[in-house]
């Protein structure tokens, strides 16, 4: 197994730069997912690790190995993709040996190899069907098998489970996070599945129109996002954000002018904050109902979503967009109810004019 560095990293398709300069280390053994919109480079990243493009500038390392101009199959590594394209008239025992028996392996550890992996995927008792005759999660595993035979010294997957069905998803997810502890393998993974995301990672890197905007820990990205962009791209639902006034800062504390005329006391946390229009940025989960027609910010309920554990109200707010507070799954407000919702001060982020932040909340 190894550690990935990039350095520098740019590809450009003809005149049109797509990745825009990518510096990035991953340790030996990390799962590291790229998330980000569509379009943004996730795919044309993993492809230039893999060597399936080749980089218009900067290096890639794998380990001590500078693998910039190598081949594909020189690098050591295994690209899982979105579509598995399993070759329909193989056993599953052949499908997962074709990559050793071209490479022209003895048999007797071509077969020791696939024994191995189709244990490790519960594939043992299937080798001998044909795709055809496996559902969407069983394929996958083959084409992962396949993967985990070349001993690859990274794995990258390319949203993998973006085929399954929501139930399979949950199993794939939980079986690829095992094989990553069991393999103890350095792990690139593509999704745009929040979920995913959040639970696999070790480490989540944001990309936004070929560039990085953060990396960190799930929960790092979550509580201490460096901009907008991250604060609102991680979370679902997301983040909500308020257009606010900074009408005076004192003591460590600076006074928010709120939409509706209340004020709200944030702590400072040692940033220097100059008075002015700001962006507020507050989870669902940290916005509650008022239990009196007193304090906090009026607002009127557009939508409620009881989702049975847990209740969405989406409220108007003047001075924001449409504002979602996550609330017990069973909340009495309906849509057309006036309310009242208050702001946890120790939640509140703060983002200057650029988007970037000046505060984040004291939750980690
Ligand atoms: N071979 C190519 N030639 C020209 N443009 C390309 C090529 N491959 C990708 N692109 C462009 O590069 C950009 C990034 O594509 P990429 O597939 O990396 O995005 P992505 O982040 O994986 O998106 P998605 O989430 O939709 O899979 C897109 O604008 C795409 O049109
Ligand atoms: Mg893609």
């Amino acid at each position: 197994m190894a550690s990935l560095t990039l350095r520098e990293v740019q590809k450009s398709f003809g005149e049109v730069p797509i990745i825009r300069g990518v510096d990035l280390d991953v340790k030996d053994g990390e799962f590291c997912v790229f998330v980000g919109p569509s379009g943004c480079g996730k795919s044309t990243l993993l492809r230039l690790i893999a060597g399936l493009e080749g980089t218009t500038d900067g290096t890639v390392r794998i380990g001590d190995r500078d693998v910039t101009r190598l081949a594909p199959a020189e690098r050591g590594v295994s690209m899982v993709f979105q579509s598995y394209a399993l070759y329909p008239h193989m056993t599953v025992a052949e499908n997962i040996g074709f990559g050793m028996k071209m490479a022209k392996m003895p048999k007797p550890e071509i077969q020791a190899r696939t024994e191995k992996a189709a244990k490790m995927l519960h594939l043992t008792d299937l080798l001998q069907r044909r795709p055809a005759q496996l559902s969407g999660g069983q394929r996958q595993r083959v084409a992962i098998g396949r993967a985990i035979v070349r001993e690859p010294d990274v794995f990258l997957f390319d949203e993998p489970l973006s085929n399954l069905d929501a139930a399979l998803r949950v199993q794939m997810r939980i079986e690829i996070s095992k094989l990553h502890s069991d393999l103890k393998a350095t792990m690139i993974y593509v999704t745009h599945d929040q979920v995913e995301a959040m639970t696999m990672a070790d480490k989540i890197v944001v990309l936004s129109a070929g560039r990085i905007e953060q990396v960190g820990s799930p929960l790092e990205l979550y509580h201490r996002p460096n901009n907008l962009f991250v604060a609102t791209f991680i979370g679902s639902p997301k983040m909500n954000l308020f257009n606010i006034k900074v009408s005076e800062v004192t003591g460590g504390s600076a006074i928010l002018s709120l939409p509706g005329g209340s004020t709200l006391a944030i702590p400072t946390r040692g940033a220097s904050i100059t008075p002015g229009e700001m962006t507020l940025g507050v989870r669902p989960e940290h916005l509650t109902i008022a239990p009196t027609e007193a304090g906090g910010v009026p607002a009127k309920v557009v939508l409620s979503e009881h989702l049975g554990g847990e209740t969405m109200l989406y409220v108007d707010v003047e001075g924001a967009e449409t504002v979602i507070v996550k609330a017990d799954g069973l909340a009495p407000q309906r849509a057309g109810d006036n309310v009242r919702i208050i702001i946890a001060p120790e939640t509140c982020h703060l983002f200057d004019k650029s988007g970037k932040a000046i505060v984040n909340g004291s939750l980690i």
